[in-house]
């Protein structure tokens, strides 16, 4: 009998090529395939450790679980495939509104943590969540305070560089920006379970924000299908543009 080559544990580089690989976008899910919630329950933990914006954290995780609340949010995802047989929708939602309250959380932390060994570095971290914060975060829909600041940033930028994002439509970017991170953290740890998922940006959003019962400033940055696959869920091979098409070097 031929010797089996003895297996080797993969990398943590070759596991995460694995991982990446595995992530599809799967529209049709298994009804009858084991599904343990808790791996999704797992992933939510692991997307609220991804990097974000000033670690302000303006994410929020709905799990739509229940065979009632499945009814009501799969006609809001357009009964997609991928939402009309998820084994569990999460919604992915921005929270831009709560930046105060979290930067106040951050602040505290920051406090519990420095004992005066570093006063400038302290003073630094302190400053950014009690002074810098509320310049940036501080908009109205109008535009007045973006324009001053944006004029303001305008001025500096022509003598030295300078950040230059901080209106209104500005700071919902960098909310969804993170946030949107966290979700592929959630998509990928997903992979890394056996399971599968699907991002949905196909949705009513005002109806979902009534159905989650979401104030007037949350947006629904993405409605994930999760579950596990049915073969015929991927549509197709993969499709990328060639990377010279988007990939650069300087
Ligand atoms: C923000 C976002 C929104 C998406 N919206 C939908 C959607 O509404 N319905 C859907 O079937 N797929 C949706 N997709 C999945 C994409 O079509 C898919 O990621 C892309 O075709 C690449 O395929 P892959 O994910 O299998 O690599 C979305 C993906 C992202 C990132």
């Amino acid at each position: 009998m031929a010797q089996q080559p003895p297996q080797t544990a993969p990398t943590p580089a070759e596991a995460f090529d694995q991982v990446v690989n595995r992530r599809r976008s799967v529209r049709v899910f298994d009804a009858e395939a084991a599904f343990d919630p808790e791996a999704v329950a797992r992933s939510i933990d692991r997307a609220l450790l991804s990097p974000n914006s000033s670690n302000l954290q303006l994410w929020e995780f709905y799990r739509v679980r229940s065979p009632q609340a499945l009814a009501k949010a799969r006609p809001i995802c357009l009964n997609q495939n991928a939402a009309k047989t998820a084994r569990e929708l999460v919604v992915v939602v921005v929270r831009r509104d709560k930046w105060r309250q979290h930067a106040k959380a951050n602040l505290d932390f920051l406090k519990s943590q420095f004992d005066g060994s570093n006063p400038k570095r302290e003073r630094q971290a302190l400053d950014y969540y009690s002074k810098l914060m509320p310049i940036a975060y501080t908009n109205d829909p109008v535009g007045v305070a973006g324009l001053a600041k944006k004029s303001f940033q305008t001025a500096v930028g022509l003598v030295r560089p300078m950040y230059r994002e901080a209106g209104w439509n500005d700071m919902r970017v960098s909310a969804h920006k993170s946030v949107a991170l966290a979700a592929q953290t959630f998509m990928l740890s997903i992979a890394a379970e056996g399971l599968d998922s699907c991002p949905m940006e196909g949705f009513d959003s005002a109806r979902m924000k009534s159905l989650l019962g979401l104030p007037l400033l949350a947006e629904v940055s993405m409605v994930i299908g999760v579950g596990p696959r049915k073969p015929e869920g991927v549509y197709g091979p993969r499709f990328r543009v060639p990377r010279e098409q988007v990939v650069f070097e300087l």
